[in-house]
């Protein structure tokens, strides 16, 4: 790594929520886009953490991967990894968090017995990328830190984005519709549009999932020349 080259810290893929030892709550998120995008910093001369929930990808070259299951422990291991970063950082938050999680977790399989329905408690996770820009806020990191999030949208993303990007404190957001055929979830392509702070965006075509890694990474490290 070259001495001025920023640090990455990306999120990447689903996380489970256990209901009991058997079963979770979870999305369909394959860690291709966070994984493209730790690939395309490393590729860039970065060094790169990549917290990853339960995936079955290769880890790219030149990452340092480190595993995890739930939000809680991808908030804590993100946070360790962003407290360690001296210099530049960037944080890419790729990951698709679930927002809820069973309020316990039993120790053993639960058993249906005779019962028609069940009712589920779910309680909220930590919101990943707010706890990180609070911290920021607060003057928590040595890193002199960039704030990368995504916004995965049904539709036109651009009043949503635009209210996480406020409301996250980001530098800017990528946003993807994930009903388009082609984008978001499980394939290797996607389409999105970039919302910066300053309000302009930037609209891209359908690309490889590695193509539109680069692309963000090139911003990041765009706007941390600035
Ligand atoms: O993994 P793939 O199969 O390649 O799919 C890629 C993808 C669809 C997962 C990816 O392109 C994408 O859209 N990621 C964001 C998914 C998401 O949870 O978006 P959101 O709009 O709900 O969240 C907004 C931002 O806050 C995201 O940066 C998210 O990582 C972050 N967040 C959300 C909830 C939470 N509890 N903690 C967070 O950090």
């Amino acid at each position: 790594m070259g001495g001025n080259a920023a640090e990455f810290v990306v999120t990447a893929g689903p996380t489970r929520e256990y209901l009991d030892p058997v079963r979770f709550l979870s999305n369909p998120s394959t860690g291709r886009m966070g994984f493209a995008v730790a690939q395309a910093a490393a590729k860039r001369g970065c060094r790169v953490t990549l917290v990853a929930g339960p995936v079955s990808l290769p880890t790219p070259a030149g990452v340092k991967r480190v595993d995890v299951t739930s939000a809680r422990e991808m908030e804590k291991r993100a946070v360790e990894a962003v407290s360690a970063a001296k210099g530049k950082c960037v944080f890419v938050a790729t990951a698709a968090v679930a927002d809820w999680r069973p309020a316990r977790c039993a120790a053993a399989k639960l058993k249906k017995g005779a019962s028609r329905s069940m009712t589920l408690r779910l309680v909220r996770n930590p919101d990943i990328l707010r706890s990180v820009s609070r911290k920021r806020a607060r003057g928590a990191f040595r890193a002199r830190l960039r704030l990368v999030g995504f916004a995965a949208e049904t539709g036109d993303p651009s009043k949503e984005a635009m209210r996480k990007l406020r409301e996250k404190g980001l530098d800017f957001i990528v946003a993807n519709d994930v009903s388009a055929p082609g984008c978001g979830f499980a394939v290797p392509t996607n389409r999105a549009v970039f919302f910066m702070r300053d309000g302009s965006r930037v609209e891209l075509p359908m690309m490889s999932k590695l193509e539109l890694a680069r692309r963000i990474v090139s911003k990041a490290l765009e706007e941390d020349r600035r």
